[in-house]
Formats: structure tokens, C-alpha cells, sequence
């Protein structure tokens, strides 16, 4: 969680820094501070405040106004998603150590911070706030003789949990030391800088080439000057990354909000995700991140799929895929349950760990269980050099650009019609036929066109959002493939509206949350014309009995279902498999509009981190 960036080099620090947050502030947004060591200076120049990086910014026009601040040519920043201790200006980011020599920010959580703080305070360290990272700091202070890498090594091999760290110290004033493990740090080095970041978009303004820390990396860094080595100081290296994402991906391009731009995103998107993949003639995928060739796709004989959240409701659909096209048995949970549950794993069980960011907390551990226990495992991920696509080893990327808003949107459509394409190609290993196959390839061409066909309703979707903007709670129902587009329907409404939404098999209204309906509680249905339809009918219905107001999800042209329901919102007609991606965009647009109705802050909502790199 949080956003790191650490700069070295020739140029403005603060500017540089503050910027990088701005790009970084997706990972938390609840506080934020900088500090910067001005050349000459006796000590450490630090500015942290509550809020956002504006209002940081605010801040340091009065706290920074010395040329020399402004000037330094080193220093760290931070925004917070908070873990240990309220969002404030204490408890944010960098920490100073007690002597005050070193500053530091961090990313992760230290599970034994209470023991370390004990001992600290009994060698008289006295401490400021509630977090765990300031523990760090103060350790780092206790274990430097001179050399501020081996502090930090040495402090760290006392630490039990995770982290991404970046520190600086006054004795060093041309070098950060950062380290990783759990949470990421990508390092750009340019001729004349260094920059360190948990993530490369406060990164690519510098340099594509970027080099990404494993856990138990060392860093230190000087201008335009690497050196990685393991914490017992074994000299280490790591592969250089290319980065292909420009500036005008992650910048908004005209749209109000991130979510909006991303929610539009969606043909360009899944026609990257798509691209050169497809063998429509074979009838099947070609997907050279798998790594494996039609004897090693035929030997799998389960699926095992982990993931969290929107990735999770994507791999919901997945499992339908590989059951559907491949006949190979698939299971689905929740990555937080899988790492604790101790699953069967045998010889060809493929474990499919699907994240957009790739560094989701839960899911990496699920993938290292499932290597543990002897899987195949496969990563589906957006973020190129994300850690579990590194674990994983293979898998496939999405290829749908920075993913900026916190709720995920284009991943979801491209994680979807990257399973599909998975899953044909399992397939076609065994019993799917070539003319099946060429079906499935030629629907999945036509995806970006579908995508641009439910944008071109976002008028008649935002007239539906008008009327039911001011609810406080709401349901959303499906069966089949729409089971787990009701699930994500609500999981979008809820997260950036704040309206209490539940998503439900459409069946299951009536063991339990019918008791809930009334007139003014709406029932969003996923009720494409796809077989399931008339089940799905006739459990709006008995919502309508109890004075809900029904709104459909139909294909255009359905005649049948306006008696049935208050609103309609049409997604075009398609095959039943790939109805979950018109569907979840019409669902990502009416949660968009309602919210922004409502005034909140969408790319930002409350309590929410795009990257939840903490269990
Ligand atoms: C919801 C959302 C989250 C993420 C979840 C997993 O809009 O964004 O539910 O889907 O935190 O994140 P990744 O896919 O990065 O592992």
C-alpha cells in the first residue's frame, strides 16, 4: 500500500519527488511528507502533513522556502495508506530516527515492531508516533557505524514482515539505501539521477528502463549509480525492464476522473489484450507467457484460480471458461483463503493467480503455496515486472495499459477475454473441436466492437444513474455467467458511491435477503437473452412483488423483458460466454455516474488502496 519515491541526482528533488506522488497517490491518500537533505545543511529538511499530496504541496510553499530546500539534490516522499496509527501528521511518512540523522519511508508492515520498540526504548529511544516504520528508523540509528547500507541490512535482518523502504541519512549525502521484501521498488537510473519508487509511474517521466529489487535486495543508490547486493552483502544483479507505457497513458487525456478514462479505455484495451493472440484458423490462442507446449497444456487436469476482488469475480467467469471449452475441472478462491487452507495440489494442477497490479499480498502468497506444493503455476497480471508475474515465472500480461483508478475497470474485461483465450487453448488440447474453436476466436475478435457499443449507451445509462443516485442500498442478481457480473456490479457500486449494494445468485434472493426489499432498495439484473433468461425473469418478478424497482441488463431487442422491469439498460447482443464484458461495462458506467452524482471522489474512495500489498 502507500507510494514511495526516492530521487538522487543533479535535479530539484522536492519538485521531482512530489510529482512522482502525485502518480502514486492511487496506493494511499491519506497522508503524505517529504523530506530532503539541502547541501550544506545540518540537518534533514522534513514536511508531512495529513491529507493529500496537494496538500503537501500547500505546505511546503511555507515550509520550503529556502533556496537550499528547494535546491536539494536528494531527499524521500511519501503518501500513506495507514496500517499502524490514524492518518495524521505524526503518524505520516518519512520517520526520523532519534538523533534525527536518518529519514525514512516505508511500505509494509513490521509484525514484530512492538518487541523492537521494547528493546529500543530500553537503550533509550524515545518515540513520536504510533506506526511501526518509525521502529525502523530508530533501528537503523542503532545498528549504523559508519555504514549506512550495512545499517540497514543489519536492521533489517532483525525485522519480521514486509517491506519497501527508502532511507537517507545526514552523514550520506549523495546516497539512498533502499531495500524490498513483499513490497515493491523499481529503480530508474538516468545519467545524471537515480529514482526510487514502489512503482514505475513515479518513474517513466525519468526513463522506460527500469530495474525492479527482489525480496532480500539492498540497495544503494547514487546519481545515476547502482549498486545491489543481499543483505549479508553478496553482490546481486537484476535484470533491466522496458517499460512501454508513455505519460499520456497515465495521465487523464480529458476525462474528469481516471475511472471514466479507463471505463473508455476498454476497446483499445481488450484489442491489446487480444492482439496477435488469436489463431482463428486453428481455432485457438497462442500465448507465448505460458510457456508450454501442447503436451505440457494437455497434461493439466484442474485449475486452481486465486485471486482478490474485481480479479477474483474475473476469474469466477474463468472458471466457467476452462469447464465450458477445455473440460478441465476448475475451482476458484478467494486468494486469502488459499494461503491459509491448505489446498490439494497435485502433479498437473495448474494454479492460475489472476492480479492486475500483480502485487496484491494474498495472492502472492497463494502462488508461492501452490510452488511450494509442486503446481504449475500461471500469473495473469497488468503490471509488467509486477512481483507475481516474476514469481509466477509464466503466465500471460493483459496488456491494457496502466490501470490509474482504484476501482479496477479495463483489467476486468481484459483478464476476462484473456481466460477466454486461455481456456480455448487448453481446449483445443483435447476435446474442443476446430470449428468450436474458431467460433469462440471469432467472438473474442469482435470484443472491442462490443465494448464501443455499451460506451455509446453511457447517455441512457447515466438517466438510470439520475433516478437511482440518491438510494442507499441496492441488489444485483444473475445466474451463470451473469452470477459473477452481479457480484462485481455491486462490489463497483458499492466501493465508489458508498451505497450498500450485495450482489447475489439470482436464485438466492429468496433464502434470506428478499426480507430486505422494499421500494426504494432497486434490484439491478444481469438478464442478458442468454439461456438462464426466463429463471432470471421470474426472480425479478418476485423482487417487483415486493415494490422493488427492477432494472434489466438486456440485450438490445429483447422484446420480452420491458414488462418485466422499471428501467432497462441494453448491452448488444452476443455469444452467452462474452455477455460478462458488455455487461460489467455497463455496470462499471452506471456506478461511475452515480457516484459522480453523488460528488464523491472516484479515483480515490475512501478507506481504498489500488494495491493492497498487506494481508
Ligand atoms: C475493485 C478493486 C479490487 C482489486 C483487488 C485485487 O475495484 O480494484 O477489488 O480487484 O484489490 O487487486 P489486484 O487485481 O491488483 O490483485
Amino acid at each position: 500500500m502507500c507510494g514511495i519515491v526516492g530521487y538522487v541526482g543533479s535535479g530539484k528533488a522536492a519538485g521531482i519527488i512530489v510529482s512522482g506522488l502525485h502518480r502514486l497517490e492511487y496506493r494511499g491518500y491519506d497522508s503524505a511528507g517529504i523530506a530532503v537533505y539541502p547541501q550544506g545543511a545540518d540537518h534533514l529538511q522534513v514536511v508531512k502533513t495529513p491529507g493529500k499530496i496537494d496538500d503537501l504541496e500547500k505546505l511546503m510553499l511555507t515550509e520550503f522556502q529556502d533556496p537550499a530546500v528547494l535546491n536539494a539534490t536528494i531527499g524521500i516522499g511519501h503518501t500513506r495508506w495507514a496500517t499502524h496509527g490514524e492518518p495524521n501528521q505524526v503518524n505520516a511518512h518519512p520517520h526520523m530516527s532519534g538523533q534525527g540523522n536518518f529519514a525514512i519511508v516505508h511500505n509494509g508492515i513490521i509484525e514484530n515492531y512492538r518487541d523492537l520498540k521494547l528493546k529500543l526504548e530500553k537503550k533509550d529511544h524515545h518515540f513520536r508516533s504510533e506506526t511501526d516504520s518509525e521502529v525502523l528508523a530508530h533501528l537503523i540509528e542503532e545498528c549504523y557505524e559508519g555504514d549506512l547500507r550495512a545499517a540497514v541490512a543489519a536492521a533489517l535482518e532483525q525485522v519480521e514482515g514486509t517491506y519497501g523502504i527508502a532511507v537517507i541519512c545526514k552523514e550520506h549525502p549523495d546516497m539512498i539505501v533502499a531495500a524490498r521484501k513483499g513490497s515493491p521498488i523499481a529503480i530508474g537510473v538516468c545519467d545524471d539521477a537515480t529514482i526510487v519508487a514502489s512503482d514505475v509511474s513515479a518513474i517513466i517521466n525519468h526513463t522506460n528502463k527500469v530495474i525492479f529489487l527482489d525480496d532480500g535486495d539492498v540497495l544503494l543508490a547514487r546519481k545515476g549509480d547502482i549498486d545491489i547486493t543481499s543483505l549479508k552483502n553478496v553482490p546481486v544483479s537484476r535484470e533491466l525492464t522496458n517499460i512501454d507505457w508513455d505519460l499520456t497513458q497515465i495521465e487523464k487525456g480529458g476525462y474528469e476522473h481516471f475511472m471514466h478514462k479507463e471505463i473508455h479505455e476498454q476497446p483499445e484495451a481488450l484489442a491489446n489484450a487480444i492482439r496477435g493472440r488469436l489463431v482463428v484458423e486453428d481455432g485457438t490462442s497462442k500465448l507465448s507467457g505460458m510457456q508450454m507446449d501442447a503436451y505440457e497444456l494437455a497434461r493439466i487436469d484442474r485449475v486452481l484460480i486465486a485471486a482478490c476482488g474485481t480479479s477474483f469475480y474475473a476469474g469466477m467467469v474463468g472458471k466457467y471458461y476452462f469447464e465450458d471449452f477445455a473440460d478441465i475441472p476448475a475451482e476458484i478462491q478467494q486468494a486469502a483463503e488459499f494461503r491459509y487452507r491448505n489446498p490439494i495440489i497435485q502433479r498437473d494442477t495448474c494454479m492460475l493467480a489472476i492480479s492486475q497490479s500483480g502485487e496484491t499480498a494474498d495472492t502472492l502468497a497463494a502462488v508461492r503455496e501452490a510452488k511450494r506444493k509442486g503446481a504449475i503455476v500461471l500469473g495473469l497480471c497488468n503490471v509488467v515486472g509486477s512481483t507475481i508475474a516474476r514469481e509466477a515465472g509464466r503466465g500471460v500480461y493483459l496488456h491494457a495499459g496502466p490501470e490509474i483508478g482504484v476501482a479496477s475497470t479495463k483489467a476486468f474485461t481484459c483478464q476476462v477475454a484473456v481466460l477466454a483465450m486461455m481456456a480455448v487453448a487448453l481446449g483445443r488440447t483435447r476435446r474442443l473441436s476446430i470449428q468450436a474453436g474458431r467460433q469462440i476466436a471469432e467472438s473474442l475478435q469482435k470484443v472491442p466492437e462490443l465494448a464501443q457499443k455499451v460506451l455509446d449507451q453511457e447517455k441512457a445509462i447515466i438517466t438510470v444513474a439520475e433516478k437511482y443516485a440518491g438510494v442507499q442500498d441496492a441488489f444485483f442478481i444473475g445466474r451463470g455467467y451473469m452470477y459473477p457480473c452481479a457480484m462485481e456490479g455491486a462490489l463497483k457500486l458499492k466501493e465508489i458511491s458508498y451505497i450498500h449494494a450485495e450482489g447475489y445468485h439470482a436464485a438466492e434472493l429468496k433464502h434470506g435477503p428478499i426480507a430486505l426489499l422494499e421500494e426504494n432498495v432497486p434490484v439491478f439484473a444481469c438478464c442478458p437473452d442468454v439461456p438462464g433468461k426466463s429463471k432470471t425473469i421470474g426472480n425479478m418478478q418476485e423482487c417487483r412483488a415486493r415494490k422493488a424497482p427492477v432494472i434489466a441488463f438486456a440485450t438490445e431487442g429483447d422484446e420480452e423483458i420491458a414488462p418485466h422491469c422499471d428501467d432497462l439498460i441494453v448491452i448488444p447482443r452476443c455469444p452467452e460466454f462474452l455477455a460478462p464484458i458488455p455487461v460489467v461495462i455497463a455496470e462499471q458506467l452506471l456506478a461511475y455516474h452515480v457516484a459522480r452524482l453523488r460528488g464523491l471522489p472516484i479515483d480515490q474512495p475512501r478507506n481504498l488502496a489500488k494495491s493492497v500489498t498487506v494481508e
